[in-house]
């Protein structure tokens, strides 16, 4: 019996959080996640690239944001035609973030602060300055000729696949070498892989299993939507454009290859899983997710995050689409919610308003959405202080890749330049990648040195040093709404329900959970709005609010709301 009490014990104090929890319940969808683009977070030595060292630096900073997990963008040796989604060794270190020491330095400072870490895994493509690739060009005969996708030429050009990186938009470059043509749905330099090939497989999961085996805590696996594609490549019928995923992504094999993933290394370990991408309709991305069915714990889906097109989007548009994907998921899988990342400009210049009256309130407003919805928050480094895009006018100020090849493709095809250069300040996503802004010091207090892209001049006053000391701004506010999505269980399982749904202004919802109820009230508009709802305010207990002040709410007509106010109440 003694021995029965003590085998208890252990099984008590040593079993993982994840398996106290009902089958339901998991933490991966209570964590909140902080993405951490590397070459942008914090330079340490001075050569204008951000570090890993740099990250290490600032380990107690992302601790005192609350936050459970962290998402790195890629860290692999790469020659960084793609800021390091063209992998060169999936197992080294890029030369410009430094060493596996570090990276070693960086897993246990952030375990030590009880922080996971999710790791970034490119395996739709490699780079072709990859070995593999190296040796797949040499000769047709090659074992790593199936790695990737050629087609020789005297079956004469290969059908048309559009490329979304490549300055011709042509996915098929041919290489003189072996008269062949390799694919690459992104650059030249990023060839695509060859899923099929079950031996390219093994070792793909031989590498995520080197670096779970260093104990990582998760996996973000980019592109992966493309990894099965018809390899026989027909000709597309005319009209495919307007149906791109349904042709290019989702293939045949796209569910036996993550279920295979799932076995061969998922399982193993205490992982949490998100793919980029969710497919073409809701049966995919619950497909995806589905846990009886063995593939990943999460999708994240592009519907919410591309609504604004150039300036300006419609409230009732966002409110739809958010609403149809919370319903789609109310009983079955989960979701990632996140309003921007490496791939987007600054959220609070596409979803709020980066005017200096409104920046700090409505960057507020959106991180209050993103923490009281259903799902998984993800929030991507410097919006917690409302870092805004940069503003940049010249396309030398430009360091992304794709950027700079549609800039010349539309030079070439005698586009609008200026126009393009004015769609490039809202949407391009450099805009997202300027260093992050600790002080009101010299570069921000990135570097020492010249930044990699140049550091947006509103960091003398928009800088987390600034923030630090005002107990109201938009960093102290990020961190109470980070410790009440912990705190309070409604907000990650309680049930969504919008109301007011025809408020063109204001988004309402309830979210409910054993008896518990909260009211969310967000006024995305720069006036005065009121929320048409029928609820009785009398009793409810304000919790968090972007405003220092409180006003009288109840009107005649419904709950008066400010410009870019946001409320949370207990009812
Ligand atoms: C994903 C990444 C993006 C990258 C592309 C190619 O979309 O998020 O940054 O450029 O894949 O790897």
């Amino acid at each position: 019996m003694k021995n029965f009490i003590l085998i208890l014990f252990f099984i008590k104090v040593f079993s993982t959080d994840a398996q106290q929890m009902p089958p339901d319940k998991k933490w991966w969808k209570e964590a909140v996640v902080y993405q951490v683009y590397p070459r942008s977070f914090k330079d340490s030595d001075g050569d204008g690239i951000g570090d890993l060292k740099g990250i290490i630096s600032k380990l107690d900073y992302i601790k005192s944001l609350g936050v459970d997990a962290v998402w790195l963008n890629p860290i692999y040796s790469s020659p960084n035609d793609d800021n390091g989604y063209d992998v060169s060794d999936y197992r080294g270190i890029m030369k410009d973030f430094g060493t596996m020491e570090d990276f070693d330095v960086l897993l246990k400072g952030l375990h030590q602060r009880g922080i996971k870490l999710v790791m970034d895994f490119v395996l739709n493509h490699s780079s072709n300055e990859h070995e593999w690739f190296k040796q797949s060009r040499l000769s047709r005969t090659s074992p790593y000729r199936d790695y990737y996708h050629w087609w020789n030429a005297e079956k004469g050009k290969p059908p048309y696949r559009y490329s979304l990186f490549d300055i011709n938009h042509d996915a098929w470059k041919y290489d003189s070498l072996t008269n062949a043509y390799y694919l690459h749905y992104f650059s030249q330099k990023q060839p695509d892989l060859n899923w099929e090939n079950p031996t390219l497989r093994k070792e793909l999961y031989d590498i995520m299993k080197f670096w779970a085996d260093k104990g990582i805590d998760g996996f973000r696996l980019d592109a992966f939507q493309f990894a099965s594609k018809d390899i026989t490549f027909p000709a597309f019928p005319d009209g495919y454009e307007s149906n791109f995923l349904k042709y290019y992504a989702m293939g045949p094999y796209i569910h036996d290859y993550l279920q295979e993933m799932n076995k061969e290394v998922f399982s193993k370990y205490n992982v949490m899983t998100v793919a980029e991408g969710a497919g073409n309709n809701f049966d995919d991305a619950h497909n995806l997710v589905d846990a009886k069915r063995k593939e990943l714990n999460m999708a994240y889906a592009f519907e919410g995050v591309d609504i604004p097109k150039s300036k300006g989007y419609s409230l009732l548009h966002f409110k739809e689409v958010f609403s149809r994907w919370d319903s789609a998921f109310a009983k079955n899988g989960w979701l990632s919610i996140f309003l921007s990342n490496h791939d987007q400009a600054r959220m609070v210049s596409r979803f709020g308003n980066d005017t200096p009256e409104f920046r700090d309130l409505s960057s507020k407003l959106l991180n209050t959405f993103i923490m009281t919805m259903r799902g998984t928050p993800y929030c991507y480094y410097g919006d917690e202080l409302g870092m805004t895009n940069a503003g940049f006018t010249k396309i030398e100020d430009y360091q992304d890749m794709p950027t700079q090849n549609e800039y010349q493709h539309q030079k070439d095809i005698k586009g609008n330049l200026d126009d393009f250069l004015k769609e490039l300040q809202f949407s391009c996503r450099d805009n997202g990648r300027t260093p992050f802004q600790w002080d009101s010091s010299n570069q921000a207090g990135f570097s020492t040195g010249n930044p990699w892209l140049k550091v947006n001049p509103n960091y003398t006053t928009l800088n987390a040093n600034a923030q630090e000391k005002d107990l109201n701004s938009c960093l102290n506010y990020f961190r109470k709404l980070v410790k009440l999505r912990k705190n309070t269980s409604v907000l990650v399982y309680g049930k969504y329900t919008i109301l007011d749904k025809a408020n063109p202004d204001v988004y309402a919802y309830t979210r409910e959970e054993a008896g518990k109820k909260i009211l969310v009230l967000l006024n995305f508009s720069t006036r005065q709005s009121e929320a048409k709802i029928n609820i009785n305010l009398k009793n409810a207990k304000t919790i968090l609010t972007n405003y220092k002040d409180s006003i009288e709410r109840k009107t005649n007509s419904g709950i008066k709301l400010r410009p870019y106010e946001a409320v949370i109440y207990q009812l």
